[in-house]
């Protein structure tokens, strides 16, 4: 396959040049117009004219068939990963869960086992640490070995997810140890359970209170927190769904400081804010995610962020419920409504509206996007990259083309988007996943069970 006549983007901007795919990986990238020069003919031609043509895109941060506050999220590994690729992502990495009680290992082996015949693009793991004990220390070091080399713990969610600095301590000696990188959920869920019982007491039960009671400054605190604790035992941390100034200023004394610890955020973040929690007729629900929206000035500062590299990752935190069903589970107590937005689709599109409106550069859409999430999690340069060698997964990306989001015409498995009506410019066009075409011209041709499993090494970001 020959994709000619677009303009390459990576991380040190864009040029114009062909790129030739033999079987699953990239053989050549060349300068315009030479592939004749050099005898090269291709079966198919794909024909990138006014196009851009990206390394696919990497979602470090997705929830498929995740049991959560009573129910599960509601795209499996095929409706998940479809998704993905129709948005231009061609690999993520999704989070099996510990139970309280249960071994790490059990976890990833039922993770596999969702994702195994299901899944449509390649996949890889981090696992969340949700009892840290000495059997889960041990099988952290075999889990590294088998390609699961980060793992997420929390300091929110008492009772269900929480670990306390103690376990935290020996989870981040565990990955100092072993080379892992720890993934945190930074938000001090104690103090946040007593701010909600006191709004429940006082009759507040509307999803809005879901934001009035995770305050911004116990975000900050709890980043603070992980990121001493990380500095005493030397481990890797990265900062999941970051969603205020505050915090990414913790994270950028840290970074100035020399320690290897890094920041996500979410394009929730970014393009939605506390006003729609607060829309009527329990419509607010759709828009509960944990961390919670925040007010609308915050957003400023995470594309701020992400021009500065304090912020180095989006991914979407993709964790669908349905409208009608499941965040109803909260109607009368938002303590109740199943936290997550769904997304997964839409971070590619929502990340050039940002190139569009002068927050990032086109190299730096690239970069967060994929580049980095390949590097920060030890899949580059198979993933994140168009070079010789590496992985063909490729979006050609119609920068000019206009679309309309909306849960009528979405590919997630969910009855509403939180992007409903929006209008953008700019459209994925072409999906290679390991040099198949699994989408064109707005017909998806890929299958479930194609995705491979990817074994990641160590991360290849530190400092
Ligand atoms: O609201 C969210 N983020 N749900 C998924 C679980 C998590 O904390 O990432
Ligand atoms: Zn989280
Ligand atoms: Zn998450
Ligand atoms: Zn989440």
């Amino acid at each position: 396959t020959l994709i000619t006549g677009g303009q390459v983007v990576s991380p040190q901007g864009a040029a114009p040049a062909d790129v030739l795919v033999d079987g699953e990986t990239v053989s050549a990238v060349l300068a315009p117009g030479t592939a004749s020069a050099l005898g090269i003919q291709a079966d198919r031609t794909i024909d990138a004219s006014g196009k851009y043509v990206l390394p696919g895109g990497i979602d470090v941060h997705t929830h498929m068939d995740m049991p959560f506050g009573g129910t599960f999220s509601v795209d499996d590994f095929e409706t998940g990963t479809r998704a993905a690729a129709w948005g231009g992502t061609t690999t993520i990495v999704d989070f099996p869960v510990q139970k309280k009680g249960g071994s790490l290992q059990e976890a990833v082996d039922l993770w596999h086992a969702k994702a195994e015949g299901k899944a449509c693009i390649d996949y890889g793991f981090h696992a969340i640490l949700a009892d840290v004990n000495d059997m889960s220390l041990k099988e952290m070091d075999a889990l590294v070995d088998q390609g699961v080399t980060s793992f997420k713990l929390f300091m929110a969610y008492p009772d269900v997810f929480l670990s306390t600095d103690d376990q935290i301590i020996q989870a981040m000696y565990r990955a100092s140890d072993n080379g892992a990188t720890i993934m945190m959920h930074a938000e001090n869920g104690a103090a946040i359970d007593q701010i909600v019982t006191r709004a429940i007491n006082a009759g507040h039960t509307e999803p809005k209170w879901h934001g009035l009671t995770r305050p911004i400054a116990l975000e900050a605190e709890a980043v603070n927190r992980a990121a001493q604790m990380a500095d005493v035992t030397g481990a890797p941390l990265y900062f999941v769904h970051l969603s205020s100034g505050a915090a990414v200023d913790v994270v950028t004394a840290a970074r100035d400081a020399g320690r290897n610890v890094f920041g996500e955020t979410c394009p929730q973040y970014l393009f939605l804010d506390e006003s729609d929690l607060a829309r009527p007729d329990f419509e607010g629900a759709k828009y509960v995610c944990t961390p919670a929206l925040r007010p609308a000035e915050e957003q400023a500062k995470l594309w701020r962020g992400l021009r500065t590299n304090d912020l180095s990752v989006v991914a979407t935190d993709h964790c669908p419920f349905c409208f009608a069903t499941g965040k109803q589970l909260g109607k009368d107590d938002f303590r109740a409504i199943p936290n997550g937005i769904p997304g997964v689709e839409h971070r590619m599109d929502l990340l050039h509206m940002g190139v569009t409106k002068g927050e990032i550069s086109l190299a730096r859409w690239v970069e967060i996007s994929a580049a980095t999430p390949a590097r920060m999690f030890g899949m580059y340069p198979k993933k994140g990259v168009i070079a010789p060698g590496s992985d063909a997964d490729i979006v050609v990306y119609d920068p000019a083309a206009t679309q309309t989001i909306s849960a009528q015409t979405h590919h997630m498995n969910v009855d509403y988007s939180v992007y409903e009506g929006w209008e953008f410019t700019g459209k994925v066009e072409t999906v290679l996943s390991r040099g198949e075409i699994v989408l064109h011209d707005g017909e998806f041709s890929g299958s479930p069970g194609r995705g491979q499993f990817v074994k990641r090494s160590l991360s290849q970001y530190l400092i």
